[in-house]
């Protein structure tokens, strides 16, 4: 069932959550499936509900970087990029503490931590009084929800609570830094807070992992970086380009998705992320229109990518993601 934010609702959920439940969340970036971090049966929930494997490990949601302490190693790199990132679409990956149940970090001696910055979400932590293990809250290997709607749509009667905070503002996945060593931080996903201002903010490069090409070998990172990842049922295109004319020439069974209005071309199977083709507003619903478009019965979905850095590189991963198979 879908709560709406109020305090009474609010109330009721966190002590859900006390008590070892599963809440679907809104966050600024996707939803989130959340437990208590420190109760192991309530988070091996959150991979049960997905389908997700138990070596795909979960983010720790907390209000701040005070709380980073009680499940991570701290260091002043970290520290720094909290009080300039957080709260925010920005994860860290640091080394664990003794704390956090297994099930959460898929046995890995390392944990990764944000601060969401969802007002309905902080004040479910607030309440809650503890940190939430979530990661998105959809069938493992699907599109992120960005709606309450989604998660219901996606998980249905195997999750029994779901908050409302409306469309998520950002639509893409936080950033994910490796901090595990602040003298070598790597990015393992792009997201809305771009690697050069990560490398800004700490004064030293930051390496990008390597994302499909070593997703199947052992000891890898992020096991997130399956090329697979955030995929439609409907096979998805990429083009660097995608001009107007060759969308017209295309059948009328594959719908085209442009990131901008197209100047002339209309027609039930053109659309497009944002009118003015503002990135923010791509990212924002690039997840909602690709589910749309999946349900709509097409037989491909091409999509243009983005250009340039920042924004349209977490963009461009996304839609390249989903393209894979
Ligand atoms: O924006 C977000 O990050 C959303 C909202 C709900 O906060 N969460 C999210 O979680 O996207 P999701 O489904 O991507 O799962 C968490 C991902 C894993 O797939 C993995 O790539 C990475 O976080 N991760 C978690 N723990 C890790 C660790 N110890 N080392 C490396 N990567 C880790
Ligand atoms: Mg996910």
């Amino acid at each position: 069932m879908i709560y709406r934010g109020t305090a009474r609702n609010l109330a009721r959920l966190a002590k859900l959550l006390r008590a070892g439940e599963v809440v679907g969340v809104p966050t600024e970036t996707v939803y989130g499936l959340a437990a208590d971090a420190f109760d192991a049966k309530a988070c091996a929930k959150i991979f049960r509900a997905k389908g997700r494997p138990s070596s795909d490990p979960l983010i720790v949601h907390v209000l701040g970087w005070r709380d980073v302490g009680g499940v991570a190693e701290t260091h002043a790199a970290a520290k720094g990029l909290a009080e300039r990132f957080w709260p925010g679409p920005l994860t860290f990956v640091l080394k664990k503490k003794a704390a956090v149940p297994d099930v959460v970090t898929a046995g890995r001696p390392s944990v990764a931590v944000r601060a969401p910055s969802h007002p309905l979400l902080r004040r479910l932590l607030r309440l809650a009084g503890r940190p939430l293990a979530a990661p998105s809250a959809n069938p493992f290997g699907y599109v992120s929800p960005t709606t309450a709607a989604h998660v219901q749509r996606g998980l249905g009667r195997k999750v029994k609570f779901i908050l409302d905070g409306g469309p998520s503002r950002i639509g893409l996945e936080s950033t994910i830094v490796d901090l595990r060593d602040p003298a070598r931080p790597r990015l393992l996903r792009p997201g809305k807070i771009t690697r050069e201002e990560i490398e800004e903010a700490l004064g030293v490069r930051v390496a990008v992992a390597a994302r499909a090409a070593g997703a199947g070998r052992k000891g890898r990172l992020a096991p997130g970086q399956f090329a697979r990842h955030y995929s439609p049922h409907t096979p998805v295109v990429p083009h660097a380009r995608l001009s107007e004319s060759q969308a017209a020439r295309g059948g009328k069974g594959e719908a085209w998705l442009f990131l901008a209005r197209p100047e002339k071309l209309r027609g039930r199977n053109i659309f497009w992320m944002d009118a003015r083709g503002d990135l923010r507003g791509a990212g924002r619903r690039l997840f909602s229109i690709l589910r749309r478009l999946d349900e709509a019965g097409f037989r491909k979905i091409h999509v243009e990518l983005a250009e340039g850095p920042g924004l349209a590189e977490a963009i461009n991963d996304r839609v390249r993601r989903a393209g894979s198979c």
